[in-house]
């Protein structure tokens, strides 16, 4: 087995205070503007594919305002597709040409993005796709394009594995070496097994070990089909019911990956989107879970995000302008605090103060149950700062609770009519 404790460990504890993340999916695939997986799901040769290349052109391409959207909405860290599964490369690599300074773009697209992101303080994350559809050593395989064209298959023969892996250890150089430090190298992804492809195709622990050696304290991934390889785990288009634990119980360190709409890369005609208050409770469902939240938009071949992402990215900065207080620097709350129905617990330990999301808002009280919370000493709403009475029934309204667990409780106030805020938050004080 691989032994990944001789390697420099990763250093995560940015990342579990960040808690929040931007995705950027972007290459040739936002012009085709239906899914980032368009070559495979279409299966288009490389040579139709052309046309997209030769036309891309991202003249309204300002990184620096993407670094500020970035910045309101929260986020301390970003992680860009630098090459996607189709291959094309965002910046200059002296190893294809099949690379943005080639196209009309006619220049290096990753470096003012990653300037401009560190510029505002935002740590720098790397996505590289260890399939690509593009190079001529990748062999034809069941998510390929060319999957079901014989003549195609017939040249795996000609195709060399070694040479791709080769080239990526080439690229992620040049990656871990002309950018500064990184903070994140994002693989994607594995497929073991009949007609897919794992670590012995990638030649994983070679990679790994270059990785290790260029960027110590870089965070990989979990894709690299490499047991015991993985700083955090990276859950995908879907919400795990329960936090990630080791085999003695302590978190592990995850992510979770999602789209506003359902693709990642740029797709005009998919309405599916999410409602912005789900976005917003996600980010707290994954805190609430000792977890991040990396969020993807996908911005336009003319180098924009569109009016449908500004508007989520806007939703989030609004409410975490108020409320970023209860994400960044918080996890899970221990568990003697039991979560009152309809919300959701985050808590901060350096602080002591544990974060009340009402999801849904009830009738004038919340009942905290449990020893702990008579431990609470003040408590206020974050988007305003104004008090919450820890204030019981009162002793009319007694007469009408035969509930002990009513009784018991520790119960906070709240007004009657439901704050402005997409989802209000009680701060609670320990000291
Ligand atoms: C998937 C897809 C991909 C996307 C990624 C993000 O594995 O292949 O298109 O980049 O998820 O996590």
């Amino acid at each position: 087995m691989f032994d990944v404790s001789k390697f420099p460990k990763a250093e995560t504890e940015w990342f579990t205070e960040s808690r929040f993340g931007l995705f950027i999916h972007w290459g040739l695939y936002s012009m085709p503007a239906r899914h980032e997986w368009i070559r495979n799901k279409e299966k288009i040769s490389t040579a139709d594919y052309q046309k997209y290349f030769d036309r891309f052109d991202p003249d309204l391409y300002d990184p620096v305002l993407w670094a500020k959207k970035a910045k309101a909405a929260g986020m301390k860290y970003f992680v860009i597709t630098t090459k996607h599964h189709e291959g094309f490369c965002l910046w200059d690599s002296k190893y294809t040409d099949y690379k943005a300074p080639k196209t009309p773009a006619g220049r290096d697209l990753l470096k003012p993005m990653v300037d401009a992101f560190r510029n505002e303080g935002i740590k720098v994350g790397f996505y590289y796709s260890l399939i690509d559809w593009h190079h001529k050593d990748f062999t034809v395989d069941k998510h390929h394009p060319m999957r079901e064209n014989e003549a195609e298959r017939a040249k795996n023969k000609e195709r060399n594995m070694k040479v791709y892996a080769e080239y990526m250890r080439n690229q992620v150089t040049e990656l871990l070496t002309q950018f500064g430090k990184i903070d994140i190298l994002w693989f994607d992804f594995s497929y073991p097994g009949e007609d897919g492809k794992g670590h012995m195709d990638w030649e994983s622990e070679e990679l790994y070990a270059l990785i290790r050696k260029l960027q110590p304290g870089i965070m990989i991934d979990n894709r690299l089909d490499l047991e015991g390889t993985g700083d955090f785990i990276t859950p995908e288009q879907f919400q795990p019911k329960e936090g990630y634990k080791d085999k003695n119980g302590k978190p592990l360190v995850w992510e979770a990956c999602q789209t506003f709409s359902g693709s990642w890369g740029y797709f005009r005609d998919e309405y599916s989107w999410r409602d912005k208050t789900e976005l917003i409770t996600t980010l707290i469902d994954c805190v609430s879970k000792d977890g991040n939240l990396l969020i993807n938009v996908g911005p336009t071949s003319r180098g924009e995000f569109d009016a449908r992402a500004l508007e989520r990215l806007d939703a989030y900065a609004k409410w975490m302008h108020h409320h970023s207080r209860s994400i960044h620097g918080c996890a899970s709350a221990p568990a003697e605090f039991a979560c009152p129905q309809g919300c959701k617990l985050t808590y901060n330990p350096v602080k002591r103060r544990l974060y009340l999301h009402i999801l849904s808002w009830p009738y004038k009280h919340i009942y905290l149950e449990g020893e702990a919370y008579k431990k609470l000493k003040y408590a206020q709403f974050l988007h305003d700062g104004s008090e919450v009475e820890f204030k019981g029934l009162e002793p009319w309204q007694m007469h009408f609770s035969d509930n002990r667990a009513v009784v018991d409780s520790s119960v906070i106030t709240i007004p009657q009519v439901r704050p402005d805020v997409l989802i209000p938050v009680v701060e609670f004080f320990l000291d």
